[in-house]
This record gives C-alpha cells, structure tokens and sequence, in this order.
C-alpha cells in the first residue's frame, strides 16, 4: 500500500487557539478572515482593518455584491494597502446567526483556506460548526501524485475570550473522520485492497476499538456462501470487518457498509466507459469506518458496531456465473441473474450475521448499491429505505441538520414480484424497472421484521464530479455527519 495522506499537524484540522491581538492583524502574512454584517457596526477587527485600508470594508460591505450574499457568504479583498495580507475575505454573519448559517460560512472560509497562512478573527462565534464545515471544505487528495504539494498552511483562530474558547475537539474530529472516509473513496483498488483495507482497519484498534476481521475459511464456517461468491473471482482475499465501540450497554446498533474493492461486474461485465469510477464501490465500508473512527476519537456513550464485508468482483474461470444459484448464510437460495447485483449478495450475508450475532437494536446498512438511484434522485440526495418510520424520520432529520441530502423511497410487497426466482428462492436483479426499489426489497428479506432497518443507497452521492456541499469533486464521505448526529440524538446516554 502507498504512504496514506499524513495527519496535518497544523493547518484546518488542528486550527491554534490564540488570544484576540488587535495589532497582529495589521501584520499578518496571508489570509484573513472577518466577519460582518451590512445593517449592523463591523465587529472590532473588521473595523481596525477598515481603518488600516482607508474604508476598504465598509464600502466593501455597502455594495450590491455584499448584499446578494447569503448568510455564511464571502467576498474577498485582494493584495489590500494598509495590510500585509494576500487577502482580507469578509465573511457575511448576523450577529445571532442559526447553526446552518454557521456552517455555511465555515464553508466559505474552508474553500479559501490554501497554503498561505490563515487567521480568522472570529469574536465569541460558535465555533465547532464553523470550524468543522471549514475543515470539511479543505480537503485535497494528494495521495496519488509522485509529488505531494503541502496543500494548507496553519490556522490560526484569534478569540477575545481565549479562556471561554469552545471545546472544537469532537466537532474537529469528526472532520478528520470525513477526511479518512474520503481518502478511502479516492483510493485505487490496486493500492486498497481487501487486504490493505483489512490492516487499515486492524491499526484502528489503538484507538479502543476492538477489531476482528473474518477470513474466507471462517466465512465459509459460517456459510456467507452470497457474500464469498462475490469475490470467488478475485485474487484478493474476502473478508469480513468487525469494529466494535462499546461505550455503553444494551443491544448495539449496527452499520453495515458494501465494500466492494472494485466492480468490474464480472462475468456480466461492465462497459469500459467510466469503470474507473468502480474504486469508490466501498464506499460504504468506508462511511462506516470513517464514523467508527469518530465515535472512538469522541469516546461516544454509545454502543455501535461496524461491519464491512470486503470483496473483489471481477471475471476469472472460478468467478460466479449468471444462473448460478447460491445458499444465503440466512438460507434463501439466491439466483445469480446478473452478477453485476453482487453488492446486494454480499449484503445480504452481513446484514444476517450482524442480526445472528449482535442481536441489534437497528441496522443501518450503506451501499452504492444501485446506477437506478442516481437516475431517480441524481447526485445530490441518497435514498432512504425503511421498514420503520421513526429510525427513518430521525435519520432524515439527522441529515438534513447536517445539510447531507437524503430523500425517503418506498417499498411494498408489490416489488417482490420482480425478484421472484423460478428455481430459487429470490433473483439478485428485477432488471431496470424500479430497480433501487427492487435492491431494496432484496435486502430486506435478509433483515428480520421487528429489526428496525434503514438501507441508504449511496451511489449517487459517494463520488460526485463537482463540487458537493461539503467537498470539492471526488469523494465527499456523505453519510458520517448525518450518522454520528443521529448516533448522539437516539443512540447516545446522557
Ligand atoms: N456498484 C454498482 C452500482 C453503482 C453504479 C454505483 C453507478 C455507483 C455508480 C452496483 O453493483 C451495480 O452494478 N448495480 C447494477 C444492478 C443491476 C445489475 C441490477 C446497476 O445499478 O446497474
Ligand atoms: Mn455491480
Ligand atoms: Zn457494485
């Protein structure tokens, strides 16, 4: 495996604390930011730096273009007399700005931040909300290139009242968790294999997570034979992650993420036109590893375990073939249709065994399970299916304070006609019709009726080619945030 991205000692994932300095503005090499607000006096170090700029800020905050602002918006001063900056960017905030404003401008502040370094001289802000979307922002894979960049300079956060600083240590790890979901998306599958994502996984434990992974002799024991006909045609081992957090008592939650390393399709192989993008097939192993991360590093009173199955999909002469019928570790005898629908395969045995094991409060799986979501809700909501309103609300409403899009799909009995199997118990693919719908109601047959169950669908959002909310294009790691938020409003003690 290549070097992974190293942890940033300075920069937007460990901003410095320093006390407010009105004379260090004026002397500041790079970047800085202010806030203001047009109808209101400018806070004290924007009204020193318009001082410094002979009125700078205040015309800049008087125009039309400062005006067409939301909340949370910026506009920049380039190179301004009076200062030693680069640049002034001034922020658009009330004075008693909500949460999603906050987060809006952390964004805005985030995708400025570069290797110059920064100051913002926030007053008595929020500042874990602003922080965090700042560091959601600034993010770059550089994994990959022969010659790495140093992509963010330090950051350093100027308050008045530096013994009344907010704690930003949960909100900033959670940040670093999006990041390693990210660079785990962005990662090639010849660089992250079963096997490497496996290790990866296993070095977790140093932060109190206890890990097991399942080798293919194991699974076998267990007969997750869905799961292991996916990978029959690999090279790289399948595997079955474990980590557990058990920072409480009682029955867990569990998360399950489709980890397919790479999708090829196999036998019922996929055009050649952007299979590249098949690397970020994962994803959902990766949302889910990335949350465990965050509820270790903020020791949530919580109890959750993750479990990923790993698996390769490719043609070989011992790959599955279509027609295939293989025995689910539940029983049901699934005929392979099409072994394009191997994420649903290897679902299906995980879901079960993390039910068979865990005796779960909930299951949550993830998968980029299906190309019909992306036509039925594009790149910028995930589907939500659910055989409980109530986790399902939550979860919606999780997201939506976390401003990650999610949208409720359906499910019904109804659908089961497409997948119904003349040989075998169940087909792993309806065809076109309805069919994140039909992917769904195949999961569900894996999970037991008073399980409350939540399947995101996270095709169209893992990956996007422009910029998403949060990231720039690429990996965007959707779904921590909203999980971790709904993980501390129904999950948490105390
Ligand atoms: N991994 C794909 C789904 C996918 C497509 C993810 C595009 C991200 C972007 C999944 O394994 C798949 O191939 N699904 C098939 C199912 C079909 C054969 C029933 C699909 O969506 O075409
Ligand atoms: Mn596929
Ligand atoms: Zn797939």
């Amino acid at each position: 495996m290549s070097s992974p991205t190293p942890q940033p000692v300075t920069g937007p994932l460990s901003p410095e604390f320093v006390p407010f300095d009105i004379d260090a503005i004026a002397g500041h090499c790079g970047h800085v930011v202010v806030f203001a607000e047009a109808d209101s006096g400018l806070p004290r170090a924007a009204r020193r730096i318009d001082k410094l700029t002979r009125g700078a800020v205040s015309r800049a905050v008087a125009s039309a273009d400062f005006a067409a602002l939301d909340q949370g918006g910026a506009l920049v001063l380039a190179w301004p007399t009076g200062l030693q900056a680069e640049r002034v960017q001034i922020v658009r905030l009330g004075s008693r700005p909500d949460k999603a404003s906050l987060r809006k401008a952390g964004l805005s502040i985030g995708k400025a931040l570069s290797k110059t370094p920064a100051l913002i001289c926030a007053d008595a802000t929020a500042l874990p909300d602003m922080l965090q979307a700042a560091a959601l922002r600034a993010y770059h894979y550089q994994a990959q290139k022969s010659d790495p960049k140093p992509d963010f300079g330090p950051v350093t956060v100027m308050l008045r009242d530096i013994d009344k600083a907010p704690d930003c240590a949960d909100a900033l790890a959670l940040a670093r968790a999006v990041h390693l979901t990210r660079d785990l998306v962005n990662a090639p599958a010849n660089v992250l294999t079963t096997t490497s994502f496996a290790a990866q996984i296993s070095d977790m434990q140093a932060l109190g997570l206890k890990v097991e992974i399942l080798e293919e002799d194991e699974l076998h024991r267990l007969g997750l034979r869905a799961m292991l006909a996916v990978g029959q045609g690999s090279d790289s081992p399948s595997k079955l992650a474990i980590l557990h957090w058990q920072g409480a008592q009682g029955a867990p939650l569990a998360i399950v993420g489709k980890g397919v390393m790479f999708d090829t399709g196999g036998i019922s192989i996929k055009p050649a036109a952007g299979m590249e993008e098949m690397t970020m097939d994962m994803g959902g192993a990766a949302v889910t590893v990335g949350l465990m991360q965050a509820l270790a590093e903020r020791k949530a009173r919580a109890n959750v375990v993750g479990l990923v199955g790993l698996v390769e999909n490719m043609p070989d002469g011992r790959a599955q073939r279509p027609g295939d019928v293989v025995r689910s570790m539940k029983g049901d005898m699934i005929e392979v249709i099409n072994t394009d629908a191997e994420g649903r395969m290897v679902l299906a045995d995980v879901l079960w065994y993390a039910q068979d094991r865990f005796a779960p409060r909930a299951v949550i799986d993830l998968a980029t399970l299906t190309g019909a979501i992306i036509i039925a809700l594009g790149h910028d909501k995930a589907g939500v299916f659910s055989n409980n309103d109530a986790l399902a609300n939550a979860f919606l409403k999780a997201a939506d304070s976390m401003g990650e899009g999610a949208w409720r799909m359906p499910l019904g009995a109804n659908y089961d006609k497409l997948i119904a199997s003349r040989i075998g118990d169940v087909k792993n693919s309806g065809g076109r019709p309805a069919g994140s719908i039909t992917a769904a109601q195949f999961l569900q047959r894996f999970v037991k009726p008073d399980t409350p169950w939540v399947h995101l669908d996270i095709a169209g959002v893992a990956l996007t080619k422009t910029d998403s909310a949060h990231a720039p294009k690429g990996a965007s790691g959707w779904g921590v945030l909203a999980l971790d938020a709904l993980i501390r409003a129904e999950f948490e003690d105390g």
